[in-house]
């Protein structure tokens, strides 16, 4: 593949304030990538990089899909935009429509924004509205988790639960309360699959509803699996009693799914994987597999009937972005369910992720390697860190994975790894060889 024309050179990388990024350090020694085809990236030089993370967990179907560039682009020509308020256009009925039918239970609304963070809020938000519209208007607390990521508006880093994410903003939101995390690597180290201990931390619920009272909870958010601390998956049984116990105070759950949505576990949705459903679901990047930013809420029949309430002429959730159902973002998630029903890649996840296992946990003999989780086609590695610097190895793990043409998450010392779905047991071998080498390389 030919490497494109556009070289940047140390000059012209300063302007660009980057997200959760070291800016200097990054621009004295930058990692660029220019183009993408199937599971890979290549530099600006020509190198090619596997792509171990699918993006950011959400080029689900692989990169440069055809047939989401030919739906993308014969939406341009017959419509760019169209107003999402007090009007509507066929593709965001239609693609609803498509979602509510592929979720499981009686989800079967669909609001839509343009990411993950925005989705957090908006499902925080319904969840408000929906209590009050009750005449539970008393309900204004929110319950998040410890190590949780919930994207980065107030909302989200207000029940989000990593230090780093949450000391610079102050107070934040009142009202929220946080679960423990469920990371119990003293006894469940190189669990595979679900871990067998930890049930009984969803009981911390009814710790916090006997502190503050029901009646003044609203819901509590958690990702199934959480992501961004190295991938915890639940363990078993925790879920199901997550659920319970919102049921029995008439709370909310909320399943953050923006990474386990669209395939991640080898099902449709950890909802389904998992036999929970939550009262609401916020997805968004494999939803148009990352081609048009778009974010979604999934919404139960009885939080949406709840809120359908009052004159018919008055607005029912007074909130929405301009961007809402953009033609565009419709056109590539209506593409993208295509390929990933003919194409039968959550199948392909399920039928792929026991390889995976056994390959992920193949590193458990690398130098300094101290815990790995795995589930659906994810994982995450956790490394030894170096005495008063934590993180350095990770970070340095990550690079040296970067120059060995692999891809890989760093948070601190843990490496998350999340492979687009189509990816093949040849890649999946590479994807495991370079992390063993690149773990190596920072002992
Ligand atoms: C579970 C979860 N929720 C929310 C978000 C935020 O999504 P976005 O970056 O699209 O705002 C992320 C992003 O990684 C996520 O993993």
């Amino acid at each position: 593949m030919t490497p494109p024309v556009t070289q940047p050179t140390a000059n012209n990388l300063d302007a660009y304030f980057m997200p959760f990024t070291a800016n200097r350090q990054f621009k004295k020694n930058p990692r660029l990538l220019a183009k993408a085809k199937g599971v890979h990236y290549w530099t600006p030089e020509g190198r090619r990089i596997i792509d171990g993370t699918a993006g950011l967990w959400c080029v689900n179907a692989g990169h440069g899909r055809e047939e989401i560039k030919a739906a993308i682009a014969r939406q341009l020509e017959e419509m760019d935009y169209a107003p999402s308020f007090q009007m509507g256009h066929p593709k965001s009925f239609e693609i609803a429509a498509r979602h509510a039918a592929m979720l499981p239970g009686d989800l079967n609304h669909a609001f839509y924004c343009n990411s993950g963070s925005e989705a957090v809020d908006s499902a925080l938000k319904i969840a408000l509205a929906w209590q009050r519209a009750r005449g539970q208007g008393t309900r204004t607390r929110l319950i998040g988790r410890e190590r949780g990521y919930h994207g980065v508006g107030f909302g989200g880093i207000s029940v989000g639960g990593m230090a780093n994410n949450r000391k610079q903003w102050g107070v934040m939101l009142p009202g929220v309360d946080h679960l423990p995390h469920t990371h119990l690597p003293a006894k469940n180290a190189f669990s595979r699959g679900q871990p067998e201990h930890g049930v009984e931390l969803a009981d911390e619920l009814e710790r916090i509803v006997a502190l503050h009272d029901a009646s003044t909870i609203a819901a509590v958010i958690v990702e199934p699996c959480a992501g961004s601390t190295g991938y915890l998956p639940p363990p078993k049984g925790y879920l199901q009693r997550l659920r319970q116990i919102c049921d029995k105070h008439g709370i909310l759950l909320i399943f953050d799914e923006v990474i386990t949505g669209f395939g991640r576990l080898g099902a449709s949705f950890a909802a389904e994987f998992f036999g929970v459903i939550p009262d609401l679901m916020t997805v968004a990047k494999g939803i148009s597999n990352a081609t048009v930013p778009m974010g979604g809420v999934f919404v139960r029949k009885h939080v949406y009937d709840g809120l359908m309430n009052g004159p018919e002429n008055v607005v029912e959730l007074f909130h929405g972005y301009t961007y809402s159902a953009h033609p565009l973002a419709c056109a590539a998630a209506g593409a993208v369910l295509d390929i990933y029903k003919d194409e039968g890649l959550f199948q392909r996840a399920a039928d792929l992720s026991s390889y995976w296992e056994d390959g992920v946990h193949s590193l458990k003999s690398a130098p300094g390697v101290i815990d790995i989780r795995n589930l659906g086609l994810a994982a995450g590695i956790d490394m030894e860190g170096r005495k008063d610097a934590a993180g350095a190895r990770g970070y340095e793990a990550f690079v040296k994975a970067f120059e060995m043409g692999l891809m890989v998450r760093q948070t601190a010392d843990t490496l998350a790894l999340s492979p687009p779905l189509i990816v093949e047991k040849g890649h999946i071998d590479e994807i495991i060889e370079i992390t063993g080498k690149a773990i190596k390389a920072a002992a």
